[in-house]
């Protein structure tokens, strides 16, 4: 990533120099005070609209519009931040100086600096090397690359605020990477060492991994239902991160880990399969999010939990009509495979509320029906209700959708099962991201308990404002948010 910092005092005169600029007249005056390049954009058009920009190349000058001021959103500095740095990147500067506009203060200082950091990022771990017999190609030493942007900005507390900033968005983009990795490079017992190396050596963090035999004895039923068709064994990671001194709240944070879904007997068509490389992510939140902690050393103790497994036909796959049996003596009966993110999730809910924590909170790409219901930029909040409008305020702010669906009473009867005490499956057709967190809520008692289904957001087909088409880190920042309010 690179580097941002702030800068006080004048402006250099040479190297790219960056404006934002608000729409208002009084704002438009702008153009860096300088009066050539001012007449040269107003007779180009820009006025400071929201996404327009005005480049002048000698001397270099970019102006980039921030709508009006009345909607002077965080949004809309990341976007502005994005703009910037990606026009940065194609201009090949090795650094750019940005001017905020009048009174802008530190928060939008540093949302311009996530935009940029997170509008930067790119998934390369699937490219192969350049053209070694082109010596050209390999040398590279005469291009230069953007590296530096410098924020003129003197609001107390900025430089902290962006040391923040930056390892947030490197845990978003961690989990963007994790979620992209194809699945044979992520398969239960890689991931598991790749895990192990991510967490080795921050103060606080530590490990446990729970194999096959472990899970078996705990015992994990779903985890190990649903691992039957696969002939990669399951893991269970655990992640704890302790703080040092006193914790002033315990978080159990629980996330889908299916490496790759193929539905299991209940087979995918082959273009809904296209995907499901993604529906990991939940996992991935919740372990990039432990990691954070740590390095930041919040005074709040995160066990993060994800139960992780591929889910395939193979010939031991687990049958449609099967009950499992949990470790809290609830049985459910398998009616469809490919209902199984819900199926291992119970057990990680049920290790979570063994560590006795005050919140759980549980991520998945639990159901296409959240896609259905709120599309593909809200996620799915279910259960609390007050915790579920902290997390809709919070997503206000931190530019991450969240909407909250009803558990009304009557829609428990949809996953009742004739011969089991639940079915993995709820009326086809009516409400079930509602009938997956039932299921979900069977395995739960603490109160504080919210349910993401992050089925939309977390995997995009196309780049949305500073998230990239396929992994996009969601919801991880407006969840630090909240760990942080505690
Ligand atoms: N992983 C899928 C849900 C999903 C769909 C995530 C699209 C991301 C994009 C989940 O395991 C699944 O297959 N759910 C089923 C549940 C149904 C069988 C009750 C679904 O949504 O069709
Ligand atoms: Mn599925
Ligand atoms: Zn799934």
């Amino acid at each position: 990533m690179i580097e941002i910092v702030p800068v006080t005092g004048k402006a250099p005169k040479t190297g790219l120099h960056i404006g934002l600029c608000h729409e208002d007249a009084a704002q438009t005056k702008m153009a860096l005070g300088d009066e050539v390049l001012a007449a040269a954009a107003k007779a180009d058009g820009f006025k400071g609209q929201k996404d327009a920009s005005f480049y002048m190349p000698a001397p270099r000058r970019l102006l980039i519009g921030l709508g009006k001021t009345k909607d002077g959103s965080l949004e809309s500095f990341r976007r502005a931040g994005q703009a910037a740095a990606r026009r940065a990147r194609d201009l090949k500067v090795e650094e750019a100086v940005v001017s905020l506009p009048e009174g802008a203060d530190k928060d939008q200082a540093a949302a311009l600096a996530e935009g940029a950091w997170l509008g930067l990022y790119k998934y390369t771990e699937g490219k192969g090397k350049p053209d070694k017999k082109d010596g050209k190609k390999e040398d590279k030493k005469d291009e230069t690359e953007f590296k530096r942007m410098a924020i003129q900005c003197d609001a107390k507390g900025l430089k902290e605020l962006l040391s923040e900033k930056r390892l947030v968005c490197e845990a978003v983009c961690l989990v963007r990477d994790l979620v992209n990795r194809a699945p044979g490079e992520k398969y239960p017992a890689k991931y598991a060492r790749d895990v192990q190396a991510l967490a080795k050596g921050v103060p606080g963090l530590s490990l446990k991994v729970l194999d096959k035999k472990a899970i078996e004895a705990w015992p994990m039923a779903g985890l190990t239902a649903i691992n039957q068709g696969s002939v990669n064994p399951p893991v269970f990671l655990h992640l704890h991160y302790k703080p040092a001194g006193k914790a002033r709240k315990s978080v159990a944070l629980v996330g889908k880990g299916v490496t790759f879904d193929s539905g299991g007997l209940s087979l995918k068509p082959a273009g809904s399969m296209l995907d499901m490389k993604c529906d990991m992510a939940g996992s991935a939140t919740v372990l990039a999010l432990a990691i954070l902690a740590a390095k930041l050393k919040l005074p709040v103790e995160i066990h993060a939990c994800a139960p992780v497994t591929e889910n395939l036909p193979g010939a031991d796959a687990i049958k449609i009509g099967d009950i499992i049996r949990y470790k809290n003596g609830r049985t459910a009966e398998m009616l469809n495979t490919d209902a199984e993110g819900r199926v291992i999730l119970a057990d990680g809910l049920l290790f979570a509320e063994s560590l006795k924590p005050d919140v759980i909170l549980d991520f998945a790409t639990l159901t296409g029906a959240a896609i259905v219901a709120l599309g593909m930029n809200i996620s799915a909040v279910l259960g609390d209700d007050g915790l579920c409008s902290r997390f809709k305020a919070l997503g206000e702010r931190s530019g991450e959708a969240f909407w909250q669906l009803p558990m009304p009473e009557a829609y428990r009867s949809h996953i009742e099962s004739k011969v089991a005490d639940i079915k993995n499956v709820g009326n086809s057709g009516e409400a079930g991201t509602m009938a997956g967190a039932f299921y979900l809520k069977e395995f739960v008692t603490t109160k504080a308990w919210v349910h993401f289904d992050i089925a939309g957001p977390a995997f995009l087909k196309s780049e949305d404002g500073v998230n990239p088409a396929g992994g996009t880190g969601i919801p991880v920042r407006t969840v630090w948010e909240y760990l942080k309010s505690l």
